[in-house]
Parts: C-alpha cells; structure tokens; sequence
C-alpha cells in the first residue's frame, strides 16, 4: 500500500505540524542534525520506496543552511525511491534577485532552482512569490498560492469594505490592485513614488497618488526585511492624513531590528503570515500590533493523503 508523508525541515516546524493534522498526513520521522563540523546531517527513517513525500521547508534565515537540509532531504528521499516528492516553500528565498540589476551580479533565483532540481524534487508549492518572472526558470510544475484573499477577509470582518489600498512602490502595484480587486473595489489604487538604492538599498519617497485624509489605509506587500520601506512609507501616508494604516505582509522575513522600528511607528496592524516563523525577542516588540494568518488552508487543496 502507498502512503503520504509530511517531511518538516528545520525552518517551519508549526506550519508542518499544522498542515498534518488538517490533512491527516502523518509527520515522517527525520533526522535533521549536524556533524561536528557543521555540515547538515539528514536521516528519513520511514518506508520511502513507492511512497508520496511532501517537504516544508520556508527558505528564510539562515537562508542558505534552509536550502541545503532541503536538498539534502529530497536526495535522501530520491535515493530511497520515492515516488513523489513535493517541496513546500511557503517563502522563497532568493526570489528576489531575479533579475541582474547591476553588471557583474549572479541571477540568484535561478542558481537555487537549477540547484533543487538536481536533487529530484518533482513539483513545488509557493506562496507570493517576490515576483512571477521566476517560474519560467523552472522545469518542474509549480503551484503558486497567494495569501491575499487571507489578508482581504480579515480586513473585511475588522475594517469593512471602505478602506484605500496603497501599493508602497510601483512593483508593488499589480498586488495592491489584486488586492482591492478582491476587496470588490473598482476605484484608483494608491501608489506611492519609492525608490530604493541598487548599491545601497536606502530607501527614498516623493510622494503618493492618492488624497488619503481621513481614511483606512491598507498596504500590501509581498515582505518586510529590513523595514525600511514601511519605516518611510507609515509616516508619509500619516502626514497625508489618514486615519489607520494597516500593513498585509505574507513573509515576515523582519531582518535585524526591523520588528522593533516598526514597531515604534504609527503602523496600526501589522497582518502577517506564517510562511516564517517569528523569533520571540522580535514577537515582544510586535505583539500588540501583530496578527498571524495562517497559509495552511491555501496548501492543503494540492496534498494527497
Ligand atoms: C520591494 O520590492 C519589496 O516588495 C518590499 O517592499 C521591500 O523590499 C521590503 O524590504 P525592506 O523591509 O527591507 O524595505
């Protein structure tokens, strides 16, 4: 008889654990461990042969160690003769250089899939990727979810319909209009005019589209890393005038001392997934503002028991 089970990596354990007992798929036993050295050390120790495997592994930090228990896990599952094997990323990390912005940079995104696809993983869930353009660097079927319906009925239910969507930077524009799309809004979407430094990464504003006095302002955006952007973004749109501002964030990647600067800003509700677990030093500084949706409903339509 052939069966299905859930191989937790070492990024997302609660997701995992979630995902089984929703779908009844049993966490398999796994050994993630590391040699003296410090090299990642895997281990499945279930019936592999002929057998359906779904591994959650978010690629966040540390991003590159996430990538190798990964790999390594799909190899053990490969050499074992699985028959499937399903990689679950909720955050893809190295999403974001998808492109080469600068001469003599790599093309990231396309060196970590190239990298997966050696080691036998046959399809791939993702939710909101950074941007679509990676999909066509990959060979094998990929299932890209979005959390915005998530963020849209929780705005809904605490909001109500009349809120302002504002994109915090024209990259951001086709999500936002996603966004009110699924809202049932039809009006002009907020933009607001960022730019951010290819060397530096410093961020600078000149402005936004929309009179936003008085109003709820929702911003979506696929992640917050350094918070720089909302940093910028929250004062902005609170000068113009508006009356709440809520940010919808599917990966809360909150680098360095980003939880803690956003933390001291006028942002009302923070609205974030679990793509990524948030360490608790960081939760401290966010737990009145935050609110945690969970993504697992989005992945469980595409699990066979
Ligand atoms: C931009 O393209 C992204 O969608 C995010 O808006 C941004 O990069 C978030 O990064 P940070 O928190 O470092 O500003």
């Amino acid at each position: 008889m052939k069966h299905s089970f859930i191989i937790s990596g070492t990024s997302n354990h609660p997701l995992a654990e979630k995902i089984s007992r929703a779908t009844k798929i049993p966490l398999g036993k796994t050994l993630t461990g590391r040699f003296s050295n410090g090299e990642a050390q895997i281990r499945v120790e279930e019936k592999i042969y002929g057998n359906t495997f779904y591994i959650v592994q978010s690629l966040s930090m540390p991003v590159d160690e996430h990538i190798m228990e990964l790999c390594l896990i799909a190899d053990a599952l490969k050499r074992g003769g699985a028959e499937k094997i399903v990689a679950v990323v909720p955050w893809f990390g190295y999403g974001i250089q998808d492109k080469v912005f600068l001469p003599g940079e790599a093309l990231s995104s396309k060196v970590v899939i190239d990298f997966l696809q050696t080691v036998g993983i046959h399809s791939l869930i993702t939710v909101d990727l950074h941007s679509d353009n990676i999909i066509g660097f990959f060979d094998i079927p990929v299932v890209h979810v979005t959390a915005i319906p998530l963020f849209v009925q929780h705005i809904l239910k605490n909001y109500g319909k009349n809120v302002l969507v504002v994109s915090p930077d024209f990259g951001g524009a086709k999500r936002a209009r996603r966004f009110a799309k699924t809202m049932g809004q039809k009006g002009t979407i907020g933009i607001i005019d960022k730019e951010r430094s290819l060397t530096t990464g410093a961020v600078e504003l000149r402005g936004i589209n929309l009179d936003v006095k008085n109003k709820v302002v929702v911003i979506p955006d696929d992640f917050i890393s350094t918070g720089s952007t909302m940093v910028e973004v929250i004062p902005l749109i609170k000068k113009a005038g508006a009356e709440k501002i809520i940010a919808c964030i599917s990966h809360p990647i909150l680098a360095k001392d980003a939880a803690e600067k956003i933390s001291r800003g006028a942002l009302d509700e923070l609205i974030v997934t679990d793509t990524i677990v948030i360490e608790k030093e960081k939760m401290k500084f966010l737990k009145k503002k935050l609110s945690v949706i969970s993504i697992s409903s989005l992945i469980m339509p595409y699990l066979r028991v």
